[in-house]
């Protein structure tokens, strides 16, 4: 079923609903959009477990619609600007959101300035809560389809949110290599098609730069429709899914490795060739894949990176035997170029 308007035949009742949502990191890159989010090419990524947003969401019926946000107790107006034009703009498939006045009270178990994607999380929290009501006011029954149609509504909220929904491996956008993958929101990559040495993975995030970014993600999208190299960068992801499928099935780490980091530098290269050409990387980024690659060369252990729209690198590397050894490579000679010592370590296992 994937009918997502929503059902006229409510019965609303003042609620306070919570729910929690990891961030995530992806390997193939979404970047480029049409109208109503939907993607310019199909991405994939790895949800987090440790770097996650809680929600808690308290509707009361009947009152004049409202919402009141508050960021780590901090009241933030500007949010809650966000969060009302965002339930304005999802009526049709909630037909009684806005019914009601939301107090929201959101926590991250990351730092806010860490280039961790917050909106993923931060999405996907909240329509995770948002289906909790829908389940109490319309009765739906079907875990599934609540699944679903959350990733389909924290899309339209932020587009990569809508991988957050669910653990491991995860594909948004419509690609033949993956059976049921879909523009309108995200399905779980199959388990069984892939290789143990990915399924338990450690992403350390540098923070090389704490600071706000200089171009917003909304911005880069945005440049991706006049950019000259677009439908060519459209068609390499693509392309990479075939690649990556035989990767994931065979285990092929120095391929992978290959993969993921070309991923993160086409990215990059897309932004310095947009008009106006923008630069993320800083200094730093550039001076940590410099030694990361020195480090391959010379130990042959498969530590690598990823960026997302942002300075920070995400250090991938498998969680086994090895580990210990990149990670004490990571805090002698990678740490030094963060702005504050900063690392924030996550893992994915599943
Ligand atoms: O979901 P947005 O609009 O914040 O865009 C995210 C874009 C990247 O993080 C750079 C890539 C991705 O696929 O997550």
């Amino acid at each position: 079923m994937n009918d997502f308007t929503g059902n006229k035949n409510f019965n609303i009742s003042s609620q306070t609903v919570s729910a929690s949502c990891p961030s995530n990191i992806a390997l193939i890159k979404y970047w480029g959009k049409y109208e109503n989010q939907i993607p310019a090419n199909p991405s994939i990524s790895y949800t987090l477990i440790n770097c996650k947003t809680n929600t808690s969401m308290e509707f009361v019926a009947d009152e004049k619609f409202s919402v009141q946000t508050f960021l780590s107790g901090n009241e933030e107006k500007k949010f809650a600007e966000k969060i009302e034009k965002y339930f304005r703009n999802i009526e049709e498939f909630l037909p009684w959101i806005l019914k009601g006045k939301y107090i929201i009270r959101t926590d991250n178990t990351f730092p806010h300035s860490s280039g961790i994607a917050s909106s993923a999380s931060g999405f996907g929290a909240i329509a995770k809560c948002l289906m909790e009501l829908e389940q109490q006011f319309s009765g739906i029954q079907d875990c599934d389809f609540k699944l679903r149609k959350a990733s389909f509504l924290a899309r339209l909220g932020s587009g990569s949110a809508c991988r957050s929904l669910y653990p491991g491996l995860v594909v948004w956008g419509t690609t033949k290599e993956v059976e049921n993958s879909s523009d309108l929101y995200a399905v779980q990559y199959p388990n069984d098609e892939i290789h143990d040495v990915f399924k338990s993975f450690n992403d350390w995030v540098l923070l090389i730069h704490e600071g706000a970014k200089s171009v917003s993600s909304t911005v880069g999208h945005g440049l991706m429709n006049t950019h000259p190299y677009a439908e060519r960068r459209f068609q390499e992801a693509h392309e990479n899914f075939a690649v990556l499928k035989e990767i994931l099935k065979n285990g092929d780490m120095p391929n992978f490795i290959k993969l993921v980091e070309h991923e993160a530098l086409t990215l990059h290269a897309m932004m310095m060739m947009s008009d106006p050409a923008f630069i993320l990387m800083k200094t730093g980024t550039l001076a940590v894949i410099n030694k990361i690659w020195d480090f391959r060369k010379e130990t042959g252990l498969p530590l690598f990176f990823t960026l997302d729209a942002g300075a920070n690198v995400h250090l991938l590397f498998p969680a086994d035997s090895d580990e210990d050894k990149i990670k004490e490579f990571i805090v002698k000679e990678l740490l030094q170029h963060t702005q504050n010592n900063g690392v924030v370590k996550d893992v994915m296992k599943f």
